[in-house]
């Protein structure tokens, strides 16, 4: 009942002034779930009938107007009213509807807008049509009625990106008519509404603006970019076709063309595994410490070491609104530390992430680069990033332990050394975890945690609470060799280090995994991080490495000639001066082809199915020995870790879910049949032929934890 419905229900409807109040109550962030879309919907009729009221106003309770779809109904029967089917009747109103925004009006909510007749936003509000990241495209009008109020290069733009405007924008792309100052959209709406009425305004349709004469060659060109963007992804190219649908179709038509595309991308393993990325991104913040320990206050950070991970940490950090001071060996290197930070803020400044004055007062006030570790001694955090060296990385621990304050957190960025080891050798191992970023530091969003043995619960929650500060994910890890990312990384290289030596080129196994989605392949990405790193590891790993264990000495070879990658002009591809993309190297086939005579190996052929089938076989088998040990919570912890650190493909919703898609059935059989060559490497997991051998998934274990 509406009206005197009771405060609970997700739509109310009331009037004042003569204005018709429709709220918007679904919390946390009023997703258009059946009972909302069924609760407009008879509001909506409400309206029409209520002869007291002459104007509608439709707001958001709480901290936004409405996020959009109910992203949990997703792939399961669509109950009715259908949300397109209500944004139809609430433009056909013949009476005007006002929507007022505030927070983030997404995707089914920008729709709802869109098909009212007024918008008035709060300076602070947000809109986006972001479904393409979802694996979907605008299926409630959104394709149909952006290009008409913006034109069809702002709607090509929006749509095919996702991205989110702020109010200004929108008004710029005549998205809304009005940004209202102030913090109540209600009271904005309102206020709206009443000028409108002393205007004596009209219901005015978006959808019967004529959209114009189509450009076919916008279309042309936006097809060829987008399609080269989305590196197999469907619905950002699949959205240019439902846009176009504006221009050669009469407004009816094209919202029967935009659902049926809608419709066809709905049911689509991308959109599984897009879905399936967005919750699991959430849920890795769903640890054992959250709830029993509270984050300590961080303010003050200190980071050891000024390099390219210290670097990029301090900018994050700054960017985060943390006040940082960095520690180098001397003087050269703390001004050359200095040098990068400030050149990586200019950056942030060129790419209109930062203005100017922001910049110059992050370096004089919240920045010091120096060499003296006395000034740590108020810090709440210290984050070493020096040489990957046990020693190196103790004897700084022990100097940390001496300066720094009882409670101040010790981390280290170590990417595989025992965590538990340095810890032991300070004075207080429950301070002391691993934060473990990613190259470059301010760019990517993944934040390993990585805890000790006796890393205390609430320094695991503060390291949750740093990578919401610097707006990243923070995954869970166990210590192990690598933790979760690099461990899986040993894993896969080594698979197509066997493929190559057995007769794959590196060039062929990098073409199998850019078709699959990756940015880049396995080799391409060595030759930018730099072969010296992994060179030094296995250097380091040789004297306990396990005499079963098949070595292939390709990229040893390479090392040996100083041939670096990207950084030296050589790696396994060929750099022409100041290249980043490189070309096969007919000198580095020769290097195989010689490797492989020396053990008299007989190469032969692989196609990409069968390249793509070991390397993922290897990760996924790794990956189910990580979750086994505990060193991942759940397999989706492993699939957020491989999406937003290592490039997986994001609508591929990570290599578990990936697996569950094949059929672990299928994984297991092929892990069998490769173990027959090398066992060592290939034995199944026993996590993964318990879950094949009873039809199980990793989704269950994802569900059960
Ligand atoms: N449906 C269901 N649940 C949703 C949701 C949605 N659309 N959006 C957010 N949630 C849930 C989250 O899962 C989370 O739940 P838990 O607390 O249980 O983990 C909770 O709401 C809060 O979300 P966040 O932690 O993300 O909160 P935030 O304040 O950081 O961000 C937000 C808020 C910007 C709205 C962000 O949640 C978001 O981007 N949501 C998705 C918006 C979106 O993509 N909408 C388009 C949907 S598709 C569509 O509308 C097409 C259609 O069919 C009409
Ligand atoms: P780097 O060589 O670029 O920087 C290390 C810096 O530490 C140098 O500037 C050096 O002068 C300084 N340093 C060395 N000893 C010091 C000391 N005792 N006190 C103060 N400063 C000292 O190395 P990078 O790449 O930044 O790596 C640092 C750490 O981060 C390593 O543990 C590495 O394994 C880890 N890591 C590296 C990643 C990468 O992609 N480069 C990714 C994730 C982690």
């Amino acid at each position: 009942m509406l009206g005197g419905s009771p405060v609970t229900e997700p739509v109310r409807y009331s009037v004042e002034d003569g204005i018709a109040l429709i709220a918007v109550d679904n919390p946390p962030v009023n997703a258009l779930s059946q009972a909302v879309r069924a609760g407009l919907d008879a509001a909506i009729a409400r309206f029409a009938e209520d002869g007291e009221a002459r104007i509608a106003v439709i707001y958001g309770v709480g901290r936004t107007f409405i996020a959009g779809a109910d992203i949990r109904e997703f792939g399961k029967p669509m109950a009715e009213p259908f949300l397109p089917d209500v944004i139809n009747r609430i433009e056909a109103s013949e009476k005007p509807v006002v929507a007022a925004l505030h927070g983030t009006a997404l995707g089914g909510g920008l729709e709802v807008a869109l098909g009212c007749h007024y918008r008035v936003i709060l300076a602070s509000g947000r809109v986006g049509l972001p479904e393409v990241t979802l694996g979907i495209l605008p299926g409630a009008g959104g394709t149909q009625r952006l290009p008409r109020l913006s034109g069809a290069e702002a709607a090509l733009d929006l749509i095919t990106s996702g991205r989110q405007v702020g109010a200004q924008e929108a008004d710029w792309l005549n998205i809304v008519d009005y940004v209202a100052e102030g913090e109540d959209a209600r009271a904005a709406g309102l206020e709206f509404a009443r000028r409108l009425l002393v205007e004596e305004c009209r219901a005015r349709r978006t959808g019967e603006i004529d959209p114009g004469t189509k450009d076919a060659e916008l279309f042309t060109s936006w097809r060829e970019t987008v399609s080269r963007r989305a590196r197999g992804q469907l619905s950002p190219v699949v959205a240019i076709d439902a846009i176009e649908a504006a221009y050669d179709l009469p407004l009816a038509d094209g919202l029967v063309r935009e659902r049926s595309l809608f419709t066809e991308l709905m049911g689509s393993d991308q959109r599984a595994g897009l879905i399936h990325a967005f919750f699991a991104e959430r849920a890795v913040a769903k640890i054992p410490e959250a709830g029993t320990a509270t984050p300590r206050d961080l303010a003050r950070i200190g980071i050891i070491g000024g390099g390219t991970m210290g670097s990029g940490i301090a900018v994050a950090a700054l960017a985060g609104g943390l006040t940082v001071t960095l520690i180098e060996r001397d003087a050269d290197s703390a001004e050359r530390a200095r040098s990068l930070v400030e050149k990586l803020l200019n950056d942030g400044v060129r790419r209109g992430k930062m203005s100017e004055a922001r910049r110059d007062a992050l370096l004089a006030d919240a920045f010091a680069a120096v060499t003296d570790y006395e000034a740590l001694a108020s810090a709440d955090l210290v984050i070493e990033a020096v040489f990957e060296d046990m020693a190196v990385k103790k004897e700084v621990f022990a100097r940390l332990d001496a300066v720094c304050r009882p409670g101040a957190i010790l981390a280290t960025n170590t990417s595989y050394l025992d965590v538990d080891e340095i810890a032991a050798s300070t004075s207080r191992p429950a301070d002391v975890i691993g934060f473990h970023f990613f190259s470059p530091a301010h760019v990517m969003r993944l934040l390993e945690v990585v805890v000790g043995d006796k890393t205390s619960a609430d320094v695991v929650v503060t390291g949750f609470a740093l990578a919401k500060k610097l707006k990243k994910i923070a995954v869970r890890a166990g210590v192990c060799d690598g933790f979760i990312g690099n461990r899986l990384l040993n894993a896969y290289r080594k698979a197509a280090d066997y493929m190559v030596e057995d007769g794959a080129s590196p060039y062929e196994i990098d073409a199998a995994l850019v078709a699959f989605g990756f940015p880049m392949g396995p080799f391409a990405v060595s030759d930018l991080a730099g072969l010296d790193i992994a060179w030094a590891g296995r250097k380091r790993r040789a004297a306990t490495r396990d005499p079963r264990e098949r070595v292939v000495g390709v990229a040893d070879r390479l090392c040996e000639r100083g041939w670096f990658g990207q950084k030296t002009g050589r790696g396994y591809y060929l750099y022409e001066e100041g290249a980043r993309r490189g070309k096969p190297d007919p000198e580095v086939e020769a290097i195989i082809a010689a490797e492989r005579t020396e053990k008299g190996i007989v190469p032969r052929s692989f196609d990409s199915e069968e390249i793509l089938r070991r390397y993922m076989a290897a990760m996924i088998n790794e990956a189910a020995k990580i979750v086994e040990e505990g060193i991942a919570l759940r397999p989706l912890d492993v699939d957020v870790t491989m999406l937003s650190g290592y490039g997986f493909p994001r609508w591929r919703g990570g290599p578990m879910h990936y697996a569950d898609k094949v059929g672990l059935d299928t994984i297991l059989a092929d892990l069998r049949s490769f173990a027959e060559e090398d066992p060592y490497f290939w034995t199944p997991a026993r996590l993964l032929v318990d879950l094949a051998e009873r039809g199980g998934t990793f989704a269950d274990l994802n569900k059960s934890a």
